[in-house]
């Protein structure tokens, strides 16, 4: 496999990947991944109460509405749920699936083990007839971990695909493909191009938990890697970009100054108002998403959306 730009190899190591992103110029970047460290996975979870971070009620709204659809029509035993953090939407799936009567086992991979950990066991203590296999991985690298046999449905939620350029969306989308047997199903959640201000205000919350989050990344280089970053000194920054229908992330340098990250052999000179991007967040318009599935051999799309047109579950199911 040819090396890619963008997306850290497996065996890439933190001190390798954030090494190689801080180095890169004009735009020095980090993977979100870095972010889910144990509180950062908490954070996570407040940004989806926050009333301006749409995107997590949507999503719920229309498994509410339509589990019951998307489990007759999948007709899996396994539900493999990609990045699953606290498993909170799955929920509302798996009683579908366990009153269609065909739920055998539940997958949760998800890079943060202590939220994993806890999702797993709530799970298995919830429904003690469903097999719960957990599995400490990042949904780029560790798909040949998940379990194979029965029917299996991949549930990748909450927009996460929209972390990846379109390059890599297709490559991951590969991966699954390669992953699944024909008859397989994938269950993708992607939140839609809308008005601008509105998707500026689900990055920059007025209460400040999503820069809380953003600059939290620092504290896990600090911790992990060494660093001395000097988490004050660093703006949280959400920006739009029209042209390639993205949200980024940035944290922004307030005045000039060297970041440290010796793990990484690393000294980096920030001018004032210069940047690092920590996320991209890609929206999605509902015509494209059939096609991008196409692509990967997913056929048979059927989408739904909330009654806003927010957000979007797409089912497919691999050729
Ligand atoms: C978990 C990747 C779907 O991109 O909306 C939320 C992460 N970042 N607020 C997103 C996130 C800032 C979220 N995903």
């Amino acid at each position: 496999m040819t090396p890619t730009p963008d997306i850290p190899s497996a065996s890439e190591t933190m001190a390798a990947s954030v090494g190689r992103t801080l180095r890169e110029e004009p735009q020095r970047w980090l993977s979100p991944k870095w972010f889910y460290d144990d509180l950062g996975s908490v954070l996570f979870d407040a940004i989806t109460r926050l009333p301006e971070y749409y995107p997590t009620a949507r999503e719920r709204a229309i498994l509410v509405a339509r589990s019951g659809e998307i489990a007759a029509a999948s007709g899996a035993d396994t539900v493999v749920e990609l990045g699953s953090g606290t498993s909170e939407k799955t929920r509302l799936l798996l009683d579908a699936f366990a009153a269609a009567g065909h739920l055998r086992r539940f997958c949760p991979l998800d890079v943060s083990a202590g939220i994993l950990d806890q999702a797993a066991t709530a799970i298995a203590a919830e429904r003690p007839a469903v097999e719960v296999v957990p599995v400490v991985g990042d949904f780029l690298h560790d798909l040949d971990r998940i379990p194979t046999g029965g029917r299996r449905l991949v549930v990748f939620l909450g927009g996460t695909i929209g972390n990846l350029t379109p390059d890599e969306q297709g490559r991951f989308l590969d991966r699954v493909a390669a992953t699944l047997e024909p008859g397989d199903g994938l269950l993708l959640g992607t939140d839609l191009v809308k008005d601008v201000d509105r998707l500026l205000a689900a990055y920059d919350d007025p209460v400040g938990v999503t820069a809380a989050f953003n600059r939290n990344v620092l504290a896990v280089l600090n911790r992990e890697l060494g660093a001395d970053a000097a988490l004050r000194r660093w703006r949280h920054q959400a920006r739009w970009d029209p042209d390639r229908e993205r949200i980024e992330m940035h944290l922004v340098s307030d005045g000039a100054q060297v970041l440290r990250v010796p793990a990484c052999d690393l000294e980096v000179p920030f001018a004032d108002g210069e940047s690092i991007q920590t996320e991209i967040s890609a929206k999605f318009r509902l015509e494209g998403l059939a096609p991008l599935l196409a692509k990967a051999g997913f056929g048979a799309a059927q989408t739904w959306t909330d009654p806003d047109g927010d957000f979007a579950l797409t089912l497919a199911t691999r050729d």
